[in-house]
């Protein structure tokens, strides 16, 4: 890999990445489509946080909730009884410990799986597996966030893949920028709204949330006033949603292969043979800058970054901002 391990010791910037990812970096920070004015995120341009000031920052802005039965469009009839009554916090019962388990190619032959699973609560991405991998990411799956074009992909299975079946799912779409939730309703990114209530349909057991999607741009926003240079204006990733979910939730959260280890690979997932280098640099997603951010935020040693890809923070309920 052309990336080695070290330059995340420092703050990251497109000039470290290759040719090809800085041309597809620039595409899609030309692009905009999900109409981000120009003074977005301009409001603390240049005065870039550190640390827990960064976390109070987070805590103060950041709306993160899951979408209520009646609110907006959700009080269709075709809704009634789709959305949980109880949220995220009251169905998981009080928590200690959190695990974020990104789905980094690095993870292979971490043997974290022991340590994962010693969390209280583990979240996991996607399509990302542990039947078969558990040496490496462990077996417990609490909350699985998936977004809608996985949703959607006719390959996943997402209704009938037993993948989906363990832990509170947990789904999210992009939203276009300062979108209301009608509007969002009306134009999502993937038919998430769809595949969720199939999903429902299929299995009424099982908790599942929609992510409320002021989250993407709250976040967004941070990212941006905090990044040196224009990022792409694409909501964050999984990875960064998946954390401040679990921030949200757990007054101990350790993210682990996010800010990657000396395992550092252009392998994609842990589940695949498919590489690139983007999977961990970003191309879509603001990715650099996400984990420029995590970066400054870690109260671990960097040694554990290098060593277990081990990233430490603490929940927002323990800051006293
Ligand atoms: O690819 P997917 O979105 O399912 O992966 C979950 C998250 O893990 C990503 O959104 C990203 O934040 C993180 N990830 C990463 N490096 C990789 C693969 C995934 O940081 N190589």
């Amino acid at each position: 890999s052309p990336f080695p391990w070290h330059l995340w010791k420092e703050e990251m910037s497109t000039r470290m990445l290759g040719p090809r990812l800085q041309r597809v970096f620039k595409n899609y920070q030309a692009a905009n489509k999900y109409r981000v004015p120009p003074e977005a995120g301009t409001r603390r341009g240049g005065a870039r946080q550190m640390g827990l000031e960064l976390l109070c920052q987070l805590k103060a802005r950041l709306t993160v909730r899951t979408l209520h039965p009646g609110e907006g469009p959700f009080a269709a009839p075709e809704w009634r009884g789709i959305l949980p009554e109880r949220d995220l916090a009251e169905e998981l019962g009080p928590l200690q410990t959190c695990a974020v388990v990104s789905s980094a190619g690095s993870l292979q032959k971490s043997g974290l799986g022991k340590e994962i699973d010693a969390h209280d609560a583990v979240l996991r991405f996607n399509a990302a597996p542990t039947i078969g991998y558990e040496h490496d990411v462990g077996s417990k799956t609490t909350v699985r966030l998936v977004n809608s074009q996985l949703m959607a992909s006719k390959e996943q299975h997402f209704l009938d893949n037993p993948l989906y079946d363990s832990g509170v799912l947990v789904a999210w779409d992009p939203a276009p920028y300062a979108a209301d939730l009608q509007e969002w309703y009306r134009s999502p990114d993937y038919p998430i709204f769809t595949q969720f209530r199939a999903r429902r349909a299929q299995h009424p057991h099982q908790a599942a949330h929609i992510l409320h999607p002021q989250l993407e741009w709250e976040l967004w926003e941070l990212i941006q006033e905090n990044a040196a240079e224009a990022i792409q204006r694409n909501p964050p990733s999984s990875g960064l949603l998946g954390t401040v979910l679990m921030l949200s939730l757990c007054p101990l959260v350790h993210v682990y292969e996010y800010l990657p280890s000396r395992r550092q690979t252009d392998l994609c997932h842990y589940y695949e043979h498919f590489q690139d280098a983007a999977c961990t640099l970003g191309a879509y997603h603001p990715l650099l800058f996400e984990k420029n951010l995590v970066r400054r935020m870690n109260r671990g040693l960097d040694a554990d970054v290098f060593q277990h890809g081990r990233v430490t923070l603490p929940g927002l309920s323990t800051l006293n901002c």
